[in-house]
């Protein structure tokens, strides 16, 4: 499937429309290849896809491969970037692991057709893939939250990691790790590139609004100055801001679906609870009423954390890194010694 301008899916049949077809598989675009698991039947969810090409050329490069280099990828997708990685670093050494057999399977078979020599293994990616460790390079192709320790197990000393990471609130930047001797990982982040999630580091979908309401949770009113563009347009801002809260989520909604109104209300949800805060623009206006129903303080929440990064100087996201240990993951600005959120 294609995906236009405006972000809409056109579905693509090689039989029907060989000359489409093939012009899409050379478009600089995302081509999406499956939705909703291949289940059917849900909210048309992308689910795999052939990457944007400049962003799997962005990430190899990022990879620093070499030939010889022993390669582990997660997300085989449709093969695509398994026959890059094999074509730089030779017959054998990549073993690419994707969690739905399906898609591994026809992976497999156009990687057959290539020529390429890839080891695709039908499993969840979160494990890494033991038998073939260890590895060189660790490249992921599909998002995380937390970057899952078996990868840093599985890796040289000297090696990386690189892999999409993002928050509910702000998908995505590049994570680049460097394996450390010690059995940890550290880098980080630059670029910005928006990958779907691996399976089980999905947020939960936001669902509707009206379903959030409940009679026994208060509702506030309030007005505030600050421009919902600031927060969420602005990549930078909106990085820090899903580093420093993390379970938040948004959605822009704009009157009558026509961005050119200039009307709009932004809406904040906590993926895992009925919290919920909206926020609105009409044109012209300064200041902006915001609606807050639930436990907690969305609103409050992000604009503390607006205030944290824009005190802080307002750092680009490429001063943040992260180091990944036995002990899980932390997220820093500038350095280790000064973890954030
Ligand atoms: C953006 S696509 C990968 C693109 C692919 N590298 C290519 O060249 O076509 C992301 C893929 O990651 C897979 N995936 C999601 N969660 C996974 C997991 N936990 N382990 C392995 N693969 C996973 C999806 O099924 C999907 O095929």
């Amino acid at each position: 499937m294609w995906i236009d301008e405006n972000g809409k899916l056109t579905p693509i049949h090689r039989d029907d429309s060989p000359t489409e077809w093939m012009a899409a598989c050379y478009s600089d675009r995302p081509l999406i290849t499956q939705l909703d698991d291949g289940m059917g039947g849900g909210e048309g969810r992308s689910t795999s896809s052939a990457s944007m090409p400049t962003v799997v050329a962005m990430m190899l490069d990022a990879l620093d491969l070499s030939p010889g280099h022993r390669v582990l990828e997660i997300g085989t997708g449709t093969g695509y970037n398994a026959a890059l990685l094999a074509a730089r670093a030779g017959a054998g050494n990549v073993t690419s692991v994707e969690v739905d057999p399906a898609i591994a399977e026809r992976a497999r078979e156009a990687l057959r057709a290539t020529g390429r020599v890839v080891g695709v293994v039908a499993a969840d990616g979160g494990d890494g893939h033991a038998p073939a460790a260890p590895y060189d390079r660790v490249l992921a192709t599909a998002a995380v939250r937390r970057v899952p320790y078996a990868w840093v197990e599985q890796a040289r000393p000297g090696g990386l990691i690189v892999t999409p990471w993002g928050t509910p609130f702000h998908n995505g930047a590049l994570l680049r790790l460097r394996v450390h001797g010690d059995g940890t990982a550290s880098g980080h982040f630059g670029g910005n590139v928006a990958f779907m999630w691996v399976r089980d580091q999905r947020p939960p979908p936001g669902g509707a609004v009206e379903d959030r309401v409940r009679p026994d949770h208060p509702t506030t009113d309030s007005t505030t100055d600050l421009h919902p563009f600031h927060a969420l347009s602005d990549f930078d801002a909106s990085f820090a801001i899903g580093v420093r809260v993390p379970a938040m989520s948004s959605v822009v909604v704009f009157d009558g679906d026509d961005p050119a109104s200039g009307a709009y209300t932004a809406y904040l949800m906590d993926p895992y609870g009925p919290s919920w805060a909206s926020w609105r623009v009409d044109p012209g206006a300064t200041e902006f009423p915001v609606r807050r129903h639930g436990p907690r303080n969305l609103f409050g929440e992000l604009a503390d954390a607006y205030r944290w990064w824009s005190e802080a100087g307002k750092p680009a996201h490429t001063r943040f890194g992260a180091t990944i240990g036995p002990g899980g993951q932390t997220v820093w600005l500038d350095s280790p010694a000064d973890p954030v959120g």
